[in-house]
């Protein structure tokens, strides 16, 4: 079967995007240095970029959580795989993720960081899609809202497959079901 990759948000329009969140980010945090955290894997290209375009100091850990394996939908239990190297007692953490779905696998990362008492914890999120939410969470700095989809591209999978295509795309729904 033909594999069919819409394009949604093109290479320019993403690094455009990451550089001013990124410039809102080093206002909002000048005079700090947060703690970025990566939740891995999806928003592993998304952190790579966004640091660069910095000029604030940061420091960086990552986090890994259960994914959704082979499955487009999520299984609801969601559990820490890897967990952070350093503590972030008193420190400003700033959750990085690529896409929000349900908003159940943020949910649960927040809840389980904020019983180790960080001084703040703010979220960054690549990719929203609201019509998927199951619960209402905040999102400090957003990249883009996107359609109910399901995309891949700059980091984000399906199945492991299409994480280095430097754009955003979705799956047609027939190469999905089919
Ligand atoms: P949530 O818990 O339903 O919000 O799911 C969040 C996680 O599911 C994201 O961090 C992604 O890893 C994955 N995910 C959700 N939607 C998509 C998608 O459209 N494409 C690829 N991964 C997705
Ligand atoms: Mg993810």
């Amino acid at each position: 079967m033909a594999i069919k990759i819409c394009r949604l948000i093109s290479e320019a329009e993403v690094r455009k995007r990451v550089k001013e969140l990124a410039q809102k980010i080093s206002t909002d945090y000048t005079g700090r240095e947060p703690l970025l955290v990566g939740i891995l894997k999806g928003a592993w290209v998304f952190m790579a970029d966004l640091v660069r375009y910095l000029t604030i100091p940061v420091k960086c850990d990552f986090l890994a959580v259960s994914s959704y394996g082979a499955s487009t939908q999520t299984s609801g239990i969601i559990k820490i795989t890897t967990d952070l190297q350093s503590s972030i007692a008193n420190q400003d953490v700033l959750l990085i993720e690529d896409i929000l779905d349900s908003g159940l696998t943020l949910k649960y990362i927040i809840d389980t960081l904020k019983r180790r008492n960080p001084r703040t914890i703010k979220t960054c999120v690549l990719l929203d899609k609201p019509e998927r939410h199951q619960i209402e969470i905040k999102i400090d700095y957003l990249g883009f809202t996107v359609p109910n989809k399901f995309v891949v591209g700059y980091g984000i999978d399906y199945n492991e497959q299409y994480r280095h295509l430097p754009y955003i795309a979705y799956l047609s729904e027939k190469e999905i079901n089919d």
